[in-house]
C-alpha cells in the first residue's frame, strides 16, 4: 500500500487535482495499485479563516506517514502578498529538502507547438532545477524603506553540497532515462562567485560520467537555442530561478502551462508532485482549466512509486486524447476540465 497526501490548494489547483484524482482512483481499480489518499484543505480559504497555512508538525507527518504528495497550486488574490503560498509550497520544498525539481518537456502533437516545422521528436528534454537554494531562500534586507535613499538587497545562496547534489542528480537522471547529453546553464560571465562554484562542480562531477556528453550555455543563450533548436537538448541542469523561468518558456514548446508536469524530488524520501502552472484565479471553478498537466504529474508520481505500467498507461491515455483533439480550449479543443478527465478515464 502507498499513502498519498493530496493538497489541491487554490483556484484551478482544485479543478485539475479533482481530475487527476479520478484517474488515480481508476488506476487503483485497473492495476490493483493500492493507493490510499488523504486530502488536506490547505490553501487561501483555510488561511483566511483560521490564520493557518501549514499546520505545525506537517513535515514530520509527511516523512513518517506518506509515500508521496500530490499538489495542485496555491495563490489567491485575497491574500495580496501570497504569504500562505510561500508558507505552504516553498516551505514544503525547503522543509522536506526536495532538492530536485524535475520538469519533463515533451511535445505530444505538432499542432501544440507554436514553432514552425517542429516535429514531436524535436521536443523531448527534461529540465532539472535546483529547488532549495539560489534566489529563493529570500535572504537580504531593506534599508531606509520608503525614502529616496532606499536600498534593497536580495542575496542568492549556493552551497557546495547543494550544487553538487543537483548536478549529480542530473547525471544520474540522464543515465536512468538513456539520455546521452547534459547541458549546464548559468550566468557565470556576470555572476562570478556562484558561477565559479557551478562550473567547478559540473566539471569535477562530469569526470565520473564519461558516457554523458556535457555542454554549457549561459542562460540567455539557452533561451535562444531552446526556441531555435529544441532538439539539441536532452537534459538541462540549472539553478532555482533560471530553472523556474526557463521552464515556462519550455512549457510553451509543449502547448502551454496546462501541459507541463513536475516533481519536487528527494530520492528515497517523500516527494511532492505538482503541475508547473499556478492557481490561475480567472479560470478557477469554471470548468475550463486544462487538467492534463496535473494528470501527467500524477503519472510522474506513479513512476516514482515504481508503478511503471500504470504511469505509462496514464501518459499514453493523455497522448491519445491530445491526438484525437479531446482537449480544453488552451490547446485548441472544445472540452471542459471534467470532460477531458472523462476522456482520459475512457482510455484507461
Ligand atoms: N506552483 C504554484 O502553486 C504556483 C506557480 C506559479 C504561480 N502561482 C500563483 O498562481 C497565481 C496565478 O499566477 P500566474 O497567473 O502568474 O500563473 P498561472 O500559471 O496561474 O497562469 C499563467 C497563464 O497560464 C494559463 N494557464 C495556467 N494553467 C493553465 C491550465 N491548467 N489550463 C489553461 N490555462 C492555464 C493562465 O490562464 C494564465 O494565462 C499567483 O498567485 C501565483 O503566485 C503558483
Amino acid at each position: 500500500m502507498k499513502r498519498i497526501a493530496v493538497i489541491p490548494g487554490d483556484g484551478i489547483g482544485i479543478d485539475v487535482t479533482r481530475e487527476s484524482m479520478r484517474v488515480l482512483r481508476r488506476v487503483n481499480d485497473v492495476f490493483s495499485a493500492r493507493l490510499e489518499f488523504v486530502e488536506f484543505d490547505w490553501g487561501a480559504e483555510k488561511y483566511l479563516k483560521e490564520g493557518i497555512a501549514l499546520p505545525p508538525g506537517a513535515f514530520e507527518m509527511f516523512r513518517k506517514d506518506f509515500d508521496a504528495i500530490l499538489f495542485g497550486a496555491v495563490g489567491d488574490p485575497r491574500v495580496p502578498d501570497q504569504r500562505h503560498a510561500a508558507e505552504i509550497l516553498l516551505a514544503l520544498r525547503f522543509g522536506l529538502d526536495l532538492y530536485a525539481n524535475v520538469r519533463p518537456v515533451r511535445l505530444f502533437d505538432e499542432k501544440l507547438c507554436p514553432l514552425k516545422g517542429v516535429r514531436v521528436e524535436d521536443v523531448n528534454f527534461t529540465v532539472v532545477r535546483e529547488n532549495t537554494e539560489g534566489a529563493y531562500v529570500n535572504s537580504g534586507g531593506v534599508f531606509k524603506k520608503g525614502t529616496d535613499d532606499e536600498v534593497a538587497t536580495q542575496v542568492e545562496i549556493h552551497t557546495r553540497k547543494g550544487v553538487d547534489r543537483i548536478i549529480e542528480y542530473a547525471f544520474e537522471y540522464a543515465l536512468r532515462y538513456g539520455k546521452t547529453k547534459l547541458c549546464m546553464s548559468d550566468k557565470s560571465n556576470v555572476m562570478g562567485y556562484a558561477g565559479d562554484l557551478w562550473q567547478r562542480s559540473f566539471k569535477e562531477i562530469a569526470v565520473h560520467y564519461p558516457e554523458i556528453e556535457t555542454s554549457h550555455l549561459y542562460i540567455d543563450a539557452l533561451c535562444l537555442l531552446m526556441v531555435r533548436q529544441p532538439k539539441d537538448f536532452q537534459v538541462i541542469v540549472t539553478n532555482n530561478m533560471f530553472g523556474d523561468i526557463v521552464t515556462d518558456l519550455a512549457a510553451a514548446l509543449q502547448g502551454g502551462l496546462g501541459m507541463a508536469a513536475s516533481g519536487n524530488i528527494r530520492p528515497d524520501a517523500v516527494s511532492l508532485f505538482e503541475p508547473v502552472h499556478g492557481s490561475s484565479p480567472p479560470l478557477a471553478g469554471k470548468n475550463i482549466a486544462n487538467p492534463m498537466g496535473s494528470i501527467l504529474t500524477a503519472a510522474m508520481m506513479l513512476e516514482h512509486l515504481e508503478l511503471n505500467d500504470a504511469a505509462r498507461t496514464v501518459e499514453n491515455a493523455v497522448i491519445a486524447c491530445v491526438k484525437e483533439g479531446k482537449t480544453t480550449q488552451d490547446i485548441g479543443g472544445t472540452l471542459g476540465t471534467r470532460e477531458v478527465g472523462e476522456a482520459v478515464l475512457a482510455k484507461l
